[in-house]
C-alpha cells in the first residue's frame, strides 16, 4: 500500500511553488501540449471497477511510459524530474497533474480548480487502457465510461486538443488541429465543424464526435459558445485529474 500523503501548510506551501517552477519550465520549454498530454495519459488508465490505474504517477514506470500511446512523454516526464527535485515531498502524482493545470492555465485557458494529495503507485496497468485514435464513438464511450466520464466529458476533454500537434515518429499522424496550437481556446471545435480545411488534424476519434448525435450537440455548442466550453472543460478536467482520489 502507497503511504497516505500529509497534505499540511508545508505540502501547500510547495505545491504553491512548484505551480510557479512548472509556469517558468512550461515557458522554457515550450511544452504546454505535452504537459497537458502527460497529465491525461497518467489519469486516463482509470478503470473505475477494479480502481486501478488513474492519477497515481505510475507512467514514470518505465513499463509504463514505454507503451505505444505514451511516445513522447519521456521528455515531460524528465522536465517533471526538475521540479520534483526542488520539492521532493509532492508526490509525482500530484506534480503531473498541476502540470496538466498549469499548461491549460498559461496558454489561456480555464481555471481549473487543484486539490493536491494524491498518492504514488509503482504498479502500472497493462498496455490499452488509453483510447485507439484509429476507432470510431462507441470505442470512445468503452474507453471514458471504464473511467467514470460521460459524453459531456468525452466531448469537452477532447477539447484539449485545442493545444499542440501530432508528430509522425510518435503516433503515425502529423499536423496541429488548430491554427495557434500554443493557445487554449474554442478553436478545435471551430475547425472540426468546418471540414472544408483540409491543413489542419482531424483523427478519426475527433470525427467521431460528428457522427454521434449526442456527441455533436456539444461540439456545436462549444464552438459558438467559448463560456459554455471553458465552464465544462474545467469540470471535466477536474473530474478527470481526480479520478480514484479521495482528497483527506
Ligand atoms: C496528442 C489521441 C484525448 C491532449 C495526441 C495525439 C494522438 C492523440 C494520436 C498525437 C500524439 C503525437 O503524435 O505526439 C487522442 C485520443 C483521444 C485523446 C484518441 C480520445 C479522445 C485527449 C485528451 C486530452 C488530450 C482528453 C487532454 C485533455 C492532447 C494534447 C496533445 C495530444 C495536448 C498534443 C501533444 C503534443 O503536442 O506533443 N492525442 N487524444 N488528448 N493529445 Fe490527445
Amino acid at each position: 500500500m502507497a503511504l497516505p500523503v500529509v497534505v499540511d501548510a508545508e505540502y501547500l506551501k510547495d505545491v504553491d511553488k512548484a505551480r510557479r517552477d512548472l509556469r517558468a519550465l512550461i515557458a522554457n520549454r515550450n511544452c504546454a501540449p505535452l504537459m497537458l498530454r502527460l497529465a491525461w495519459h497518467d489519469a486516463g488508465t482509470y478503470d473505475a471497477k477494479t480502481k486501478t490505474g488513474g492519477p497515481n504517477g505510475s507512467i514514470r514506470n518505465e513499463e509504463e511510459y514505454s507503451h505505444g500511446s505514451n511516445n513522447g512523454l519521456k521528455k515531460a516526464i524528465d522536465f517533471c524530474e526538475e521540479v520534483k527535485a526542488k520539492h521532493p515531498k509532492i508526490t509525482y502524482a500530484d506534480l503531473y497533474q498541476l502540470g496538466g493545470v498549469v499548461a491549460v492555465e498559461v496558454t489561456g485557458g480555464p481555471t481549473v480548480d487543484f486539490v493536491p494529495g494524491r498518492k504514488d503507485s509503482k504498479v502500472s496497468p497493462k498496455e490499452g487502457r488509453l483510447p485507439d485514435a484509429k476507432l470510431g464513438f462507441s470505442h470512445l464511450r468503452d474507453i471514458f465510461y471504464r473511467m467514470g466520464l460521460n459524453d459531456r466529458d468525452i466531448v469537452a476533454l477532447s477539447g484539449g486538443h485545442t493545444l499542440g500537434r501530432a508528430h509522425p515518429e510518435r503516433s503515425g499522424f502529423d499536423g496541429p488541429w488548430t491554427e495557434d496550437p500554443l493557445k487554449f481556446d474554442n478553436s478545435y471545435f471551430v475547425e472540426l465543424l468546418r471540414d472544408d480545411y483540409a491543413a489542419l488534424l482531424k483523427l478519426p476519434t475527433d470525427k467521431a464526435l460528428l457522427e454521434d448525435p449526442e456527441f455533436r450537440r456539444y461540439v456545436e455548442l462549444y464552438a459558438k459558445d467559448e463560456d459554455a466550453f471553458f465552464r465544462d472543460y474545467a469540470e471535466s478536467h477536474k473530474k478527470l485529474s481526480e479520478l480514484g482520489f479521495v482528497p483527506s
